[in-house]
């Protein structure tokens, strides 16, 4: 019998680092993945001492296209099986289209929504088999096309949608299918995009990473499929759904703008 584990990607800061110790406090076991070994090492002994579960790590470029077919030999490799699926690794880059280099636009798309897609593929079976789900990491950019983090937009536009109909799809064999969508968060995203000082819009007062990773699994397991977390996060996404997208997206561009400052 292989060990079931909740696979975690982007596991080594931020957002996934928080949900990695959240679902090992929970009882899980865990792989963790991300693209730096020393950042995973730290994760995976802290994780270790402070719950005492399994963890195991391994550094894969996601963004490659072989990057799910080495995630599935170091499960082989290691006798593990996927129980709970956290797509989670992903990034953004703010500028507009024609002034950003292709290749990282294009990059945001392997690993925001390629990877996640050939990682749910790949590990559906043994998460039904483990009667386990997959959750999303998607964002409030999800709800809006957004215009000087256009593809970034697109790309959890991409994750929302897929998770929706995946949870419909999945809706008789009972695994849990989950999108979380949070507003800003401090994290090494801002860094990684390129956005100034005022990168997490002050007017928000932001979640920490922990906070979200809480309520993230707590609608998940729960069995929700879409949340949104955080009383202003949900603000936006309703006055979204509320406004014509041709008076957003000014309001958007420049919310933007004066982000990259
Ligand atoms: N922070 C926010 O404001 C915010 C808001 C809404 C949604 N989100 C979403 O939350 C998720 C996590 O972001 P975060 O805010 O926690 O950012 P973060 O601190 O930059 O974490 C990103 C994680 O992804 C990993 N990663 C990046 N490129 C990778 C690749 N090619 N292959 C494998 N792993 C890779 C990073 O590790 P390595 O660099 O070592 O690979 C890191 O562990 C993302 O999907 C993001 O879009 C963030």
């Amino acid at each position: 019998m292989s060990r079931p584990v909740a696979l975690v990607t982007g596991a080594s800061s931020g957002i996934g680092e928080a949900l990695a110790h959240a679902l090992a406090e929970q009882g899980e076991d865990l792989l963790l993945i991300a693209r730096t070994q020393s950042e995973l090492a730290r994760v995976q002994s802290e994780i270790t001492a402070a719950t005492g579960r399994f963890v195991a790590i391994a550094a894969i470029d996601l963004e490659r296209p072989d990057g799910a077919e080495a995630v599935r030999a170091v499960l082989r490799e290691q006798d593990l099986s996927v129980r709970h699926l956290v797509n989670n690794a992903g990034f953004g880059l703010a500028g507009d289209m024609a002034d950003l280099p292709a290749a990282g636009q294009v990059g945001m798309v392997d690993l925001n929504c390629r990877a996640l897609l050939a990682l749910t593929l790949a590990f559906l079976p043994e998460i039904r088999e483990n009667e386990g789900g997959v959750l999303n990491v998607a964002s409030v950019a999800a709800f809006t096309p957004g215009p000087g983090l256009s593809v970034y937009y697109a790309t959890k536009a991409f994750v929302l949608s897929l998770t929706r109909a995946l949870a419909f799809e999945e809706h008789e064999s009972g695994i849990r299918v989950c999108a979380l969508c949070p507003g800003p968060v401090p994290t090494k995203f801002g860094t990684r995009a390129g956005f100034g000082q005022s990168g997490v819009i002050a007017l928000t007062r932001p979640l920490s990473a922990k906070d979200v990773a809480h309520i993230g699994l707590a609608g998940y397991f729960g069995r929700r499929t879409v949340v949104v977390p955080g009383l202003i996060p949900r603000l936006m996404v309703m006055v979204l759904s509320l406004l014509p997208t041709r008076l957003v997206l000014p309001v958007l561009a420049k919310a933007q703008r004066q982000r990259r400052r």
